[in-house]
């Protein structure tokens, strides 16, 4: 939640590289932003709303060194005074914050008694008022910012700068900052999509260290302030990547580059002849039993990928990261716990990763994102390689997600031959290209666009799927929507199907669990809803549908991703039918930084 951008160094265009850096991490929280830029006195620009409200407002702000922010809020609701950065009694140190200050009351308190003042409801706003008062004592920036940080609890990234010097100063604990190192100049980002215009070098910051940008220049620090040697890392991420490219919607354009990403989350990992899978990072894996930890669309991923081995005969469990800890499921010796997280930085999963930790279990981190903090945190890390997500609602990352599943439960299987399923997964990327080329998806939007609700429903490896259908079309069209097991609707939900609730029934193959949701669907028909069928034409389950959404056949633990790419179509369609933000629906975000 958040982002956080910093430029020095590029005196000329320090504003754009801020504005375009923030529309970049605009993802991470939308509902107010401000920059700051210093030039010998202190400039500061926020505004309540998207960032093209603060590109109207805030004119042509010059100086070397600039911060700025785009906030998801947390201390206070989204106004001008809220909006970051936020200030001191001076107006000469800005301070732009992403996390959540812990004991902020208590700094508050304890600086009013001494005759700050505070202009917002923040808990960021007891920063720059800390680093005030070392500076009138006399200390440095450098100092004056340490011992600010020395005085909180909570998580945070932060950068700083002062009205006349030419340094910003940076830290992180329990959230993402990473360095962007320029020919000329230095770049500080939550994200590193906000300065890949720029350079693509970088260096992650680790919990506890200090980074100073100046221009040119860049140095990291530890806790005592002793010099760190940190190495620069290549993103293999273009910029290109990260733009729209002639597409609406990131959303949409993310959903048409799932044949791509499916092919390279499996380049160079799978033998089609042999039926081997040969991750590196999974080498000599062989646990006794698994526990995935994981939120939202990653739980989906998650659910399916503990269906997956418990069919290879590894004991499997999914749990929703937030209740991990609350009442831990025992753990056996030889366990494995995997995170699965697109961003590799969202503080439920970490947090139920630390608990892995604590109990001494090996971690996984299934990620999206090199250098995140997953990645940094456990013992071995599988990245999804699905390429930047920008648009909030997860799409592509999902079905790299399944392919990585797939490839743990390879690694790991006890089971059956894998040469079937990789044949799968090899003609998977085609066979999605197909389905984009060639989907109602658009006609089913528009015929049900004014449901009154909507069910998901489908049995094993179509279960999460339903679920995550679901999740898609609420989230991007505020309509209420819901996912089950087919076999589930009965036992409750049915009550609430009527003429006016499509039902969306997936069903591929013909095995029992096909011929059982077939007769799910007969009992929603006998209630008057409509039916929309996700299948291969395999089963009869077309019969008694009003529309049928084709995907091409192919081995049931592949099937589920063809179901899903249909059901992201419809849920594009019917938010964009209704005028939706589709890329930053209301109250989200994409990284979920806080618990
Ligand atoms: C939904 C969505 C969220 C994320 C969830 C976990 O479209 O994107 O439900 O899946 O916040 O995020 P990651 O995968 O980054 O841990």
């Amino acid at each position: 939640m958040c982002g956080i951008i910093g430029c020095a160094g590029r005196s000329e265009d320090t504003l754009d590289v801020l504005l375009s850096g923030l529309e970049g991490l605009e993802y991470r929280g939308y509902d107010s932003a401000g920059v700051a830029l210093a030039n010998g006195s202190l400039d500061v620009c926020k505004k309540q709303g998207e960032i093209a409200r603060l590109q109207q407002a805030v004119g042509g702000l010059r100086g070397p060194v600039g911060i700025g922010h785009t906030r998801w809020s947390t201390h206070g609701p989204p106004t001008d005074a809220n909006a970051h950065p936020h200030t001191d009694c001076t107006g000469d140190v800005a301070v732009v914050h992403n996390g959540i200050i812990e004991n902020y009351e208590e700094l508050k308190t304890e600086l009013r008694e001494r005759g700050h003042e505070f202009t917002s409801d923040t808990d960021s706003e007891v920063v720059p008022h800390l680093v005030e008062e070392r500076l009138a004592e006399g200390a440095s920036f450098e100092d004056a910012f340490r011992a600010a940080v020395a005085r909180l609890e909570g998580s945070y990234a932060l950068a700083a700068v002062t009205a006349d010097s030419e340094a910003i100063l940076a830290t992180r604990h329990d959230s993402p900052l990473v360095v962007g190192v320029g020919d000329d100049a230095a770049y500080l980002a939550s994200d590193v999509p906000a300065f890949l215009e720029y350079t693509d070098r970088v260096v992650y910051l680790e919990d506890g260290e200090f980074a100073r940008l100046e221009s040119g220049s860049w140095t990291v620090t530890d806790a005592e302030g002793r010099l760190l040697d940190k190495s620069i890392s290549r993103v293999e991420w273009d910029a290109e990547e990260t733009a729209k490219s002639g597409y609406d919607h990131y959303m949409l354009k993310e959903i048409h580059e799932q044949p791509r990403a499916l092919r390279k989350a499996l380049r160079g990992r799978v033998d089609e002849m042999t039926g081997s899978v040969d991750v590196e990072s999974l080498a000599g894996l062989s646990p006794s039993s698994v526990q995935f930890v994981a939120c939202g669309t990653s739980y989906h991923a998650a659910l399916y990928g503990a269906q997956l081995l418990r069919e290879e005969g590894v004991p499997a469990q999914a749990f929703l990261a937030s209740e991990y800890a609350t009442a831990p499921a025992p753990v056996d010796d030889d366990a494995l716990v995997v995170g699965v997280t697109q961003s590799g930085e969202t503080a439920d999963t970490l947090s139920a990763l630390r608990e892995a930790h604590r109990r001494d279990v090996e971690t996984l981190a299934m990620t999206n994102v090199v250098g995140s903090t997953a990645t940094r945190e456990c013992d071995r890390t599988l990245l999804i390689r699905a390429g930047p997500e920008i648009g909030v609602a997860a799409t592509k990352t999902f079905s790299s997600q399944v392919v990585a599943c797939n490839l743990l439960a390879s690694t790991v299987a006890r089971g059956e031959d894998a040469r079937e399923v990789v044949g799968a997964l090899r003609d998977l990327p085609g066979q999605v290209q197909e389905l984009l080329d060639d989907s109602r998806a658009e006609q089913v939007a528009d015929r049900f666009v004014d449901g009154a609700g909507y069910f998901f429903i489908g049995r094993g490896y179509h279960h999460p799927v339903a679920l995550e259908g679901a999740l898609k079309l609420k989230e991007i069209t505020y309509k209420h929507a819901e996912g089950f097991p087919a076999g589930e609707l009965k036992h409750g939900p049915l009550a609430l199907v009527t003429d006016e609730t499509p039902v969306f029934a997936l069903a591929t193959g013909d095995d029992e669990q096909a011929t059982k949701t077939v007769g799910n669907v007969k009992e929603v028909e006998a209630r008057d809803a409509p039916v929309v069928a996700v299948t291969d034409g395999v089963s009869d389950v077309g019969r008694y549908a009003d529309e049928v959404l084709r995907v091409p056949e192919t081995h049931p633990r592949v099937a589920p991703v063809l179901a899903n790419v249909q059901l992201q179509l419809v849920a594009y369609h019917v938010a964009n039918r209704l005028g939706r933000s589709i890329d930053k629906p209301r109250n989200l975000a994409k990284s979920v930084t806080v618990e």
